[in-house]
């Protein structure tokens, strides 16, 4: 039986993973730190949703406490998700904790892995964000690296800190450029989050530029799958992007969200924040030929889902 270490097990795509790998007989030593970017109760709340699985053991604690022989004892996977997530909040005083907790972090978790008489299977957690606005019709993992908001420079130099372990240990460590996730749970600064709440509230839905930027938005139950597919694979030092299903703008998300709640949404229009993407597309052919990875989920199916949930947390 595998035994995994999931860091930011409380987290949005952190939860629903280690729910994941419990359902399939894994044993789960959970870790989060409980970052306060976004109101703890939502985190305490995943938590909760995973529940007392006799399975999983979880230490609430940043990775920077290092109770290494605790957390890894045993352990045959890490999936490293733990991270101060977010491009628009990354400039100014918080970059600081953006390099805490995004690369200094990484490398203390890597240089634990090496200690290991047998070194884990390490799968990490990076971002679209490191390539900036896309060119082109499809971004493949060769695109040039142009990150336009701090948070991305600090997941492009969390992929180069774990390459330089591949390249002089050997260490086992495969890396995920998500796109856009979404879906039940979702972090409550992200768009989806923030449209349905207001939808729901008959409130208006603010946008942040135009409205036409676009997105490869990535359902979470796809994104935890192409976590699972890249530890079987194991391919030491390569990089998959993790997309959805289609590129659209987000005008367009706003029309179907509109249809789920029967509403006509009121936009109100604000500058673009720095840091904001104006377009991504995943080529995820790469994802598709070495690990078996296809998004499963349709954007108006996880819309449909992430309603739902946010519906029952409302009620709750
Ligand atoms: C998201 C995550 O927040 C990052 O942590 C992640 O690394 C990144 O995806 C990625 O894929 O690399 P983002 O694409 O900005 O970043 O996702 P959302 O917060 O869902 O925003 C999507 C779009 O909606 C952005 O253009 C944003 O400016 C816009 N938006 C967001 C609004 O117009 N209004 C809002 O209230 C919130």
């Amino acid at each position: 039986m595998t035994k995994a270490l999931v860091t930011g097990c409380a987290g949005f795509i952190g939860s629903h993973l280690t729910q994941r790998l419990l359902s399939e007989g894994v044993t789960v030593i959970g870790i989060d730190g409980f970052l306060d970017n976004y109101d703890v109760a939502a985190k305490l709340r995943n938590l909760a949703q995973i529940g007392s699985h006799p399975a999983f053991t979880f230490h609430s604690t940043m990775l920077q406490a290092q109770r290494w022989k605790d957390w890894l004892e045993g352990v045959d996977v890490v999936y490293h998700l733990a991270a101060l997530p977010g491009v628009r909040n990354s400039w100014g005083k918080a970059f600081t904790d953006y390099v805490n907790h995004n690369i200094l972090a990484t490398q203390m978790l890597l240089e634990a892995c090496l200690q290991q008489p047998k070194p884990p299977t390490v799968v990490v957690s990076s971002s679209s964000s490191v390539y900036g606005t896309m060119q082109g019709s499809f971004t493949d993992e060769i695109a040039p690296l142009r990150p336009v908001s701090p948070y991305g420079v600090t997941k492009e130099s969390m992929e180069q800190i774990c390459q330089v372990y591949v390249k002089a240990y050997g260490l086992r460590v495969t890396m995920l450029r998500y796109f856009t996730v979404y879906g039940p749970r979702q972090r409550p600064d992200m768009a989806f989050h923030r449209f349905f709440r207001q939808l729901m509230k008959g409130e208006q839905v603010t946008i942040f530029g135009d409205g036409q930027q676009s997105r490869d938005f990535t359902y979470v139950a796809d994104a935890v799958r192409a976590n699972i597919l890249a530890a079987k694979c194991a391919a030491p030092g390569e990089i998959f992007n993790v997309g959805g299903d289609r590129e659209i703008k987000l005008l367009d998300v706003l029309a179907i969200m509109g249809g789920l709640l029967n509403v006509t949404p009121k936009l109100t229009f604000q500058s673009g924040p720095a840091g904001d993407s104006k377009r991504t597309c995943a080529d995820i052919t790469l994802a598709q030929t070495r690990l078996g990875y296809k998004p499963q989920v349709p954007l108006e199916e996880g819309l449909r889902l992430q309603l739902a949930d946010m519906r029952s947390q409302a009620k709750g």
